[in-house]
């Protein structure tokens, strides 16, 4: 069995072009097993699950506790059973996962509170991360990103984007996965009038984003 955990975290809707390319990965991925084996692959139609979580639809409740980001014992702290079963929730989730797609609209230079929530949750020193034997250790991690403004090459300066470089520390340094990054840049063109003659800048990079995404779910499948 080969899982992909796709979770999106985007508030705007049918809109968002984060959720249009976390779907289009999803599909790419869905169709690959659909289409059953291709050469050096065993994979059959049934090999392959999609789980979804809707970070924005179903929020996580921020970590009740500090003594929760450690692993069970390597602090002093309150850990009702109920805490801990929330969190592993989420914890669980993940280490099911072959590869996790994650939906980064960025938010006030940052990431969705939401999707900081859940990151909250599963970036455990002792667990999940900070350990020689990590567990989701070479797992890849597709971040697509989101965003109102146009960076790097002359326009905002990339390190603005609180929200990717956050989760490249996290889930690649810390927690030993293989991030990938894809970007739609410029987004605010489609959204404000003001900025209209930019859309097709916008929608080459929609474009781009969309394309990656199927290529890479077909690498990764
Ligand atoms: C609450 C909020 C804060 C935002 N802050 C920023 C920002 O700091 N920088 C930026 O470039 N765009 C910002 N935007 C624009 C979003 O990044 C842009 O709309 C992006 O496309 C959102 O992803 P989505 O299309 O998947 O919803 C913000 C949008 C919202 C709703």
């Amino acid at each position: 069995m080969t899982t992909l955990l796709q979770l999106d975290s985007s508030a705007g809707g049918a809109a968002s072009r984060s959720r249009a390319v976390t779907a289009a990965f999803a599909e790419a991925w869905r169709a690959r097993a659909a289409a059953g084996s291709t050469a050096g692959s065993t994979l059959r139609d049934d090999d392959r699950r999609v789980i979804t979580r809707d970070l924005h639809a179903d929020p996580p409740a921020h970590l009740p506790s500090a003594a929760l980001h450690w692993g069970a014992g390597l602090v002093a702290g309150t850990r009702p059973a109920d805490w801990e079963r929330a969190q592993h929730v989420f914890i669980d989730e993940l280490l099911t996962a072959d590869v996790l797609l994650v939906g980064v609209p960025l938010y006030n230079y940052s990431m969705p509170s939401t999707l900081k929530a859940w990151v909250d949750h599963v970036h455990v020193p002792g667990l999940t991360a900070g350990m020689p034997k990590l567990p989701l250790r070479g797992r890849h991690a597709v971040l697509v990103s989101s965003r109102g403004g146009r960076y790097g090459d002359g326009a905002a300066p990339d390190a603005w984007d609180h929200a990717t470089s956050a989760l490249e520390v996290v889930l690649g340094e810390s927690m030993g996965m293989t991030t990938h990054r894809i970007v739609v840049d410029g987004t605010i063109a489609f959204d404000l009038e003001q900025f209209a003659a930019d859309r097709e800048a916008a929608q080459e990079s929609l474009d781009a984003a969309l394309e990656a995404a199927r290529r890479l779910a077909s690498e990764l499948g």
